[in-house]
């Protein structure tokens, strides 16, 4: 580079800076350049420091050149600092730039916990037969959770319960942590009209607690009326979801004649297996297992509930979660599914990416 401060050809100057402003890539090269030629030790600034040296009859002229330059300088770098700033955006935009049409990456963490999987699993196979799913409270009226259901304050199906008791609430009624899901029938009957095909899978309390039994656990309520519906449709709606459930083509069920205050007839429901050699297996083996209660709706049930039961009929049934989840995966303990321990949730756990394992074609 020539000696810039010298006062020569002040036009070569100009070019040779414009040219430097011109070349700058990006926003710390122009810095570079703007403090070279503008900063206190710049070429321009020491141009116009030295203004004193130039003999008198000169400095006017020399001076507005130097302003010109400088001025010019100044735009050309405030010019170029617009456009590198732009370009630097652009490309910034472009980089973190989203395509929001991507599949989602899966996540290394975190599982979908087996009772949630398997509620899915049941909703899938009602929902196709033409269930939808209702929900009620954990805290229940005793109405609702009892005396609606046929079992009156000193019924003995109630210490069958092991019932959680609360203070009463605002109304003065007795309240109870729900015993079984069964109040949801209560609620679906009074608060709609047949036909009614519901199911209402939750948390249901009992005071207990060993190998099978924890306070809190989960049951899913099923309840169907209309004019006509009978016990046939009952035994073939199990059937089907049993073995779709368990994705056992031939898997046998016995309806064992049983007794539940809300059902007349009621029934309880085995499946076939084999407990050969201490191993529980599920199918066609000759062996049964307890897995569910049903029955049809008691006229008397109907009738608190508000539907005519000279009219309508219906069946209802109620399975517990946690022990069709431990029979189709595998899972020995009850009460591990609340013990919150990370091993056991990766071991158990699902991918929520998973789909509901099935629908009820692809048993047959
Ligand atoms: N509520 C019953 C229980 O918890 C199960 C059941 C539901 C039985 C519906 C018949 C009909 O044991």
């Amino acid at each position: 580079m020539t000696d810039l401060t010298a006062n020569d050809d002040l036009e070569a100057l100009r070019t040779q800076l414009l040219e430097r402003v011109a070349q700058a890539t990006d926003e710390s090269a122009l810095e570079q350049v703007r403090v070279e030629t503008l900063g206190k030790k710049g070429v321009i600034t020491l141009r116009m420091a030295s203004l004193g040296q130039v003999a008198p009859e000169l400095r006017r002229e020399v001076g507005q050149a130097n302003n010109a330059l400088k001025n010019a300088i100044s735009e050309a770098i405030a010019l170029r600092q617009t456009a590198l700033a732009g370009a630097a955006r652009t490309a910034k935009l472009a980089a973190e730039r989203v395509d929001v049409t991507l599949p989602a990456a899966p996540e290394a963490e975190g599982h979908v916990h087996p009772i949630s999987q398997t509620i899915e699993e049941i909703t899938q196979i009602f929902a196709e037969m033409g269930f939808t799913v209702a929900e009620g409270p954990e805290i229940e009226s005793d109405f609702n959770n009892f005396a609606a259901l046929n079992i009156p304050p000193e019924h003995p199906a109630r210490q069958m319960h092991d019932t959680f008791y609360l203070p009463p609430g605002a109304d003065g009624a007795a309240r109870v942590l729900r015993t079984h899901t069964s109040p949801v029938q209560v609620r679906t009957m009074l608060n709609s009209k047949p036909p009614i095909r519901i199911i209402a899978p939750g948390r249901t309390y009992r005071s207990d607690y060993d190998m099978t039994h924890t306070p809190m656990f989960h049951q899913v309520e099923g309840l169907v009326i209309d004019e006509s519906t009978h016990m046939g449709h009952l035994r073939g709606c199990l059937t089907e979801f049993l073995r779709a459930f368990f994705q056992i083509d031939d898997l046998p069920l016995r309806f064992r004649p049983s007794f539940f205050p809300f059902t007349e007839p009621s029934a309880e429901v085995d499946i076939g297996c084999s407990r050969k050699g201490g191993q529980l297996k599920l199918g066609n083996h000759g062996d049964w297992l307890e897995i569910l209660g049903c029955g049809m709706v008691h006229p008397k049930v109907l009738d608190m509930c508000g539907i005519d039961s000279t009219r309508y009929q219906g069946f209802a049934f109620g399975m517990g979660i946690e022990r069709i989840a431990m029979l189709k995966y595998g899972i020995p303990d009850l009460r591990t599914f609340f013990d919150a321990d990370l091993r056991w949730l990766r071991h158990h756990g699902f991918s929520f990416l998973d789909q509901p394992s099935l629908g009820l074609g692809l048993t047959r």
